[in-house]
């Protein structure tokens, strides 16, 4: 088999998506990248590690002629909140990056998924189900490299016949590795520190609505899509999905139902919450339910009682949840 090669592997979803895919198609047939070394505490599988930064294409071409690689998860970007903070290198990470996978991905025939963001779209989108299709004009360098990337992916599709894939992907909650710099961070860390200390400041206002989804979830849309028949496939880069649309309250008071004397206040950060308030409330995924069979597991109930078991194992808090 060819093989499968994670580019930005040591990040949020990287470090999940190599287990799965080890899983999967076996631990020999996966190359995990990034453009930092990795540690001893990085919870990554123990398959192949290779250091490769996105902007070096002759080191992206060198790792996919040498080990035969068939198939690209290009993850390695900057997040909403760090791209913002660093505009132009953003720009070249997520968009040089994301040229040079697809440039190497047509000369050697490999397929690619790259994921896209609720972060493609921007205020002048509908709020509430997103279409699939509609107006996008995102206000954030993070944004404008989606929608680049988005239309750069169906044109190595349409132009070269490259197997390109995407979702966009809302925020994203696990356990396992810290997310890396975005505006829906705060849905991780209130978890966290909801074990910690049983109190959490918020960096977004109440009623700030967004699409969040487990990871399981995440990842499962990811395998699921490269895996779909082609001919089912309408659109490409990239598909809504969504597993819940929730607002810091919400969690607030679901984690209250597992730890009573949570507290949550709020600290706004004017950047983070300029930028929620620019994206959707709610996605349509009707057309990933259509054309590849998306369905999510996990609502907010599953996936918050799920982070609070695991969480505790992993911090060591071995008492906060015995009453349930
Ligand atoms: P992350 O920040 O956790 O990980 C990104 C990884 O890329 C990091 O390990 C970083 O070291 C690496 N990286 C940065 N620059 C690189 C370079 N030049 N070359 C190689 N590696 C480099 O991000 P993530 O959450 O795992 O996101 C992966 C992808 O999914 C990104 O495209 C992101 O936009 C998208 N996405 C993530 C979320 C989410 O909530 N996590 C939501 C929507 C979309
Ligand atoms: N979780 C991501 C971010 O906030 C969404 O793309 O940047």
């Amino acid at each position: 088999m060819n093989k499968i090669l994670i580019t930005g592997a040591l990040g949020q979803i990287g470090t999940e998506l190599a287990s799965a895919l080890c899983e999967r198609y076996g631990q020999e047939n996966v190359i995990a990248s990034d453009v930092r070394p990795k540690k001893e505490t990085d919870e990554i599988v123990d398959c192949l590690f290779i250091p490769l930064d996105v902007t070096n294409p002759k080191g992206v071409a060198e790792i996919v002629q040498k080990h035969n690689v068939g198939t690209i998860y290009h993850l390695a970007a900057l997040l909403s909140a760090v791209a913002e903070t660093k505009p132009q290198i953003a720009w070249n990470v997520n968009m040089n990056g994301l040229y040079y996978i697809l440039e190497v991905a047509r000369e050697f025939h490999c397929s690619v998924f790259t994921p896209s963001s609720i972060g493609a779209f921007g205020i002048s989108a509908p709020h509430d189900r997103t279409p699939q299709e509609t107006i996008q004009r995102p206000s954030t360098m993070y944004g404008v490299t989606k929608v680049a990337g988005e239309l750069l992916c169906d044109y190595y599709f349409k132009r070269f016949g490259v197997d390109t894939r995407g979702v966009r992907y809302p925020g994203l909650i696990s356990y396992k590795t810290l997310p890396g710099g975005g505006t829906t961070d705060y849905a991780v860390e209130i978890f966290y520190e909801a074990i910690r200390s049983q109190k959490y400041t918020c960096f977004l206002k109440e009623g700030t609505y967004l699409d969040m989804m487990y990871m399981p979830d995440a990842i499962d849309a990811a395998i699921r899509l490269m895996e779909a028949n082609p001919d089912r496939l309408k659109h490409r880069n990239a598909f809504n999905v969504t597993s819940m649309s929730i607002a810091p309250e919400v969690i607030s008071a679901e984690i209250r139902k597992h730890i009573p004397e949570f507290e949550m206040n709020y600290r706004i950060d004017p950047i983070r919450q300029a930028i929620a308030d620019s994206w959707p409330n709610s996605l349509d995924d009707s057309a990933a339910r259509e054309e590849w069979g998306w369905k999510p597991t996990f609502k907010l109930p599953e996936m918050a009682a799920d982070m609070l078991e695991k969480l505790s194992k992993k911090l060591n808090v071995n008492n906060l949840l015995d009453h349930e």
